[in-house]
Order: structure tokens, then sequence, then C-alpha cells
């Protein structure tokens, strides 16, 4: 695992998008797994804005998604298919065909999930997954005591996360109880992770995903076991992790990070002064 830390949100979230972009580049015909939620909307602001200045190409891409509700179709505003056609689906050139969601207004959930498993596997195996993490520490929708080798399936949702999710629906009890998730070990097999977090409410279970010991009390501590997981944060959510001196020394010296802070390596210059804002190397 690597941790960056960046100045604020917006830094945070348009590295992100840079990772996510530069792997679309290398490999156009990518499978990428999506997130939902407050703090992937400036990602997806990002690479919108890149697909329309900087021809980001979304042509050949493949993308599923960590969940949806059980209950809501793709038409209702709440659903995550929504959500996502509505920040990134409808304003980029990706094939509708080739984005993929669970279905939660399916008739037999048992084999949705097993039909979303088997897609991820035709398409070879997800190359990059994008994730967020809740106050509870879920990853997707695995909540505390998760299996780590668990598949897409339906799980419950924790009362921490639907009073969480509550604000997007007229009612608190209309959030939906249950949804469809890929598993944690679903996503442990994704090539790739990028967790995102932001926001000094996050700060408690950030240090305890990334520097507590690995539980199944707290879903994200399992991207400890990921070969290669990059977790962004800005300060407010990284402020309670105890290594900050080495996470920046990593990001300011190693040359996979040189691009996204030294302009011969291809950033622009605003990039620079957006990503570093004068701290790195201090
Ligand atoms: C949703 C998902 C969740 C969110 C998490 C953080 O698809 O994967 O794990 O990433 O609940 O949500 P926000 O960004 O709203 O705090």
């Amino acid at each position: 695992m690597e941790v960056i830390i960046q100045p604020d949100a917006i830094a945070a979230a348009n590295l992100t998008a840079r990772l996510i972009a530069a792997e679309l580049r290398a490999k156009p015909a990518l499978t990428l797994g999506l997130a939902t939620g407050r703090t992937m909307e400036s990602v997806y602001g990002q690479l919108v804005k890149m697909h329309r200045g900087e021809n980001l190409d979304f042509s050949q891409c493949h993308t599923f998604n960590l969940d949806e509700y059980v209950g809501l179709a793709a038409d209702n505003p709440n659903s995550y298919r929504f959500y996502m056609n509505r920040h990134l689906f409808s304003q980029v050139n990706i094939e509708s065909a080739n984005t993929h969601l669970p279905n939660g207004a399916a008739n037999d959930l048992e084999t949705e999930c097993k039909k979303y498993e088997w897609l991820i596997v035709q398409r070879g195996g997800i190359g990059l997954q994008l994730l967020g993490i809740g106050h509870d520490g879920h990853i997707g929708f695995n909540e505390p005591l998760s299996s780590w080798r668990s598949r897409t399936r339906v799980k419950a949702l924790s009362p921490v996360t639907r009073r969480e999710n509550a604000s997007q629906f007229s009612k608190p009890e209309d959030v939906p109880r249950r949804a469809i998730t890929m598993g944690i070990g679903t996503i442990l097999d994704a090539r790739r992770c990028i967790m995102l977090a932001t926001g000094a409410d996050k700060a408690e279970i950030v240090a305890q995903a990334i520097e507590g010991p690995m539980t199944a009390m707290v879903s994200a501590s399992a991207l400890q076991l990921h070969p290669q997981c990059v977790v962004i944060v800005d300060e407010a959510s990284g402020a309670k992790l105890k290594r900050t001196d080495f996470y920046r020394e990593i990001f300011a010296t190693e040359p996979e990070w040189e691009p996204y802070w030294k302009s011969k390596g291809g950033a622009s210059a605003e990039t620079i002064d957006e990503l570093f804002a004068g701290k790195v190397g201090s």
C-alpha cells in the first residue's frame, strides 16, 4: 500500500482522475471498477473535463460498479445507475452496453450476483478499481464483519451507512436496507486499487484502515493485503495518520510519481501547483 497526501479535496480528486486517465491511455480497453458517493463526484467531474479538453477516450473501456441498492430500478434518481449516468456515462464517449452495475431490481438477486461475477471474469478481471471509504470502514457496501473472501452478494446495510446516505432520500425510512455489492474477495482480485478519502470526518477511519491492524471490523483494512493499492487522502482525512513524513517522501522521490509533480514528466505547471501547493519536499 502507498499513501499519497494532497493539500485538499480538489487536489486529491484531481490526482485520482489523473491516475485513472494515465491507466486508460496506456490500456484503452481497460476494465475499470467504479464507485459512487459524494467523494467521487469531483473525480468524475475531472474525468469529464479531460474527455472534453484532452481527448480522454472511453470508447473501448468497460466499467463495473461496486454496488447498487436492492429494490431501486435504473431510472430511480437514488439508484447508483442513475448517479453514474448523470456524473460520468452520459458525459463521455463510453458505450452504454460496456457499463455494468448490478441490477438491484432483479427478481432473482442470487443469480444476478453470480452473473455479475461471471461478467467480470469474462472481461478478464478488473484492471483498476476505484474505491471510497464509509465512516464504518466499508468499501463497496462491505459492512463490518464482511468476509474477506466474499464475492458479489446481497448485504444488509449498517445503521451508520443508512444514516450517512439518508440525505439523498426524501425520508430516512426510504433508504434501502440491502444492497448488492462486490465482495472484498472480488475487490482484492483487481489488479490495481485506488482508494480516495477526503474530509476531516474520515480521518479516524482512514487511520484505522491504513495503519491499524487488519480486522474484519474495518473492511478497508483488507486493502493492506493488496499488492498494488494506492490510497489518496487530503490533509484533513490524513490528519490522524502517524507516518506522514514517510508517505510524503515516497511520493516526492519515487520515479513512478514523478510525472505527477515534475514538469518534465508531462504534468502541466498548473497541475504541479494543484498537486503540491508548495508542500512536497518540505
Ligand atoms: C459506493 C461505495 C461506498 C462509498 C462510501 C463513501 O459505491 O462504494 O463505499 O465509496 O460510502 O461515500 P462518500 O464518498 O459519499 O462518503
